[in-house]
């Protein structure tokens, strides 16, 4: 669902606010937790005077000791009657504990009316940053998706006010274009597959590209026949529901700053298709658009965040369906370059659809940096886990400044080698490449290695990155700015590497 939670910038002091629920930062410092008031004196004189005892005696009552994200909570009078007053562990104040701090008010607020956080008056110099990572957090934490037919409660906050001395200095805006563009991404993760095939996807970026005026264009199954985009076609041919190709083009006001293309895996379900999943993994894979979604998710915002950089985006989207009309393992597809690949297995048909993108953008766009996203490999899961993307890439200044931003938005990403040696595991003895490593066994099978080889090879020596999101594209656990199902991630990284 669209984040149900408006963030507003208001003036001190806390205690005039009429929200019922009032969170107080409490910062870890060498000499101790230390809280956050509005400003010093007046404030905290006003807050001392109507609590049980001092704010320093409440903390240490409690066995606070600021960590981020730690929380305590009781009933007060400031003088409208009991509201919840609450103190909030912001750790040393750094974006990524303050988004951590954002999440946990986000779940601490759940069910209240209005919240207010006197987190504004904390300054460091690292103000802005800081306090776009707990906006960040505050909206996720709240985020929820649910098809129930009467709400569960309790409910996200539907205010949350952040009081501060320069209340128009509040990065706001950025913070919340930070977050919707991720509850986007979750959104369309989230959706099941009954709803989601790959025409429902098109009028979904229709309308966002309208919203965000976005130039689109969309290729049916007829034009990706007359075009050449033999592998989306190979993939697609097995569902009643055909497959799509979108482009979305985001032309910046003013002067540009290079050209990106971002190609998003778009598989609306994976069954593997002839190449059968067993259930326990097919169950998950209404989430394997996730790159298509944060594509969409990041086209999305870029205008609102100001971006220089112009972006096309290409959403390549198939249901890998079980029929009679699936392609079969050892069939050859051709792709939009010409090159032939085999596909001996069916359920290896993410680096399929992303081959034919990647070759229309390195032939018809020819952009500065081409990066792709998607929930490509198991294998990336098994190697780095749910809380870290996979980075491949053929330059190194790319891959540094993908890592820097997704560090930055808490959305950590871990190069891993493009190994030359296993190059011949992509050989195929009938056609130009094999979709799988044909000796990937005798290299103890590195499979995200093995996809991200067989995509390096439509890169027509572009800077190329590649985000493998297998794992951390979906949370199983409701923690933090996680609630389980899709996670968007990387829809915040890509903005803060193309906005800045
Ligand atoms: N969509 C899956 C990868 C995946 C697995 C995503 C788990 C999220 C969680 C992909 O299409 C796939 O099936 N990959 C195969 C490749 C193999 C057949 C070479 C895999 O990883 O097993
Ligand atoms: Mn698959
Ligand atoms: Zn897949």
């Amino acid at each position: 669902m669209p984040i149900a939670t408006e963030i507003h910038a208001i003036p001190g002091p806390l205690v005039d606010s009429s929200a019922d629920l009032l969170a107080l930062p409490v910062r870890s410092t060498e000499d101790g937790p230390v809280v956050v008031t509005a400003g010093t004196g007046p404030e905290a004189d006003a807050l001392d005077a109507r609590l049980p005892a001092p704010l320093a005696e409440l903390v240490a009552h409690y066995g606070l000791k600021g960590k981020p994200g730690e929380k305590a909570d009781f009933p007060a009078d400031l003088g409208r009657g009991l509201v919840q007053l609450s103190f909030l562990g912001v750790g040393s104040g750094t974006p990524a504990d303050l988004r951590k701090a954002g999440a946990s008010f986000a779940r601490l607020a759940k069910g209240r009316t209005r919240a207010a956080t006197t987190v504004g008056f904390l300054d460091d110099g690292r103000a802005e940053d800081g306090l776009t990572a707990f906006i960040e957090g505050a909206l996720l934490g709240g985020y929820q998706f649910t098809m129930r037919s009467s709400a569960k409660p309790p409910e996200p906050v539907p205010a949350i006010e952040l009081v501060a001395e320069h209340p128009e200095r509040m990065p706001v805006q950025r913070g919340t274009a930070l977050a919707n563009a991720t509850a986007l991404a979750r959104d369309l993760t989230n959706t099941p597959s009954s709803r989601k095939d790959p025409e429902w996807l098109v009028s979904r970026a229709g309308a966002i590209a309208g919203e965000a005026g976005l130039d689109i264009s969309v290729w049916n199954e007829r034009e990706l026949e007359r075009d050449g985009f033999g592998a989306i076609l190979g993939v697609g041919g097995g569902s009643v529901r055909p497959p799509r190709l979108v482009r979305l083009d985001y032309t910046p006001e003013g002067p540009e700053s290079g050209h990106v293309v971002l190609i998003g895996k778009g598989i609306t379900f994976d069954t593997g298709g002839l190449s059968l999943k067993p259930n326990d993994n097919m169950k998950l894979m209404k989430t394997d658009m996730s790159g298509s979604a944060v594509v969409l998710g990041v086209l999305s915002a870029l205008g609102a965040l100001g971006t220089r950089t112009r972006v096309t985006g290409l959403l390549a989207l198939a249901e890998n369906a079980f029929s009679g009309s699936a392609q079969r393992p050892s069939d050859v597809v051709t792709t939009y370059g010409g090159r032939t690949v085999e596909v001996l297995n069916t359920d290896a048909e993410g680096r399929l659809v992303l081959a034919d993108a990647m070759d229309y953008a390195a032939a018809e766009l020819k952009p500065d940096a081409l990066v792709d996203v998607a929930t490509l490999t198991g294998a990336a899961k098994v190697a780095l886990g749910t809380g870290t993307g996979a980075l491949f890439s053929t330059d190194d200044a790319l891959a540094a400044a993908l890592t820097e931003a997704a560090e930055a938005s808490g959305e950590p990403l871990w190069r891993m080698p493009l190994v030359e040696e296993y190059r011949d595991t992509l050989d195929s003895t009938v056609a130009d490449l094999a979709n799988i490593g044909t000796r990937s066994k005798d290299y103890g099978s590195p499979g995200a290695t093995d996809a991200a080889m067989f995509l390096r090879e439509f890169t027509a020596g572009l800077p190329w990155a590649h985000l493998d999101i297998a794992g951390p594209g979906r949370s199983t656990s409701d923690e933090g700015l996680l609630t389980k199902g899709g996670t968007g991630f990387a829809t915040r990284s890509l903005l803060r590497w193309l906005a800045g």
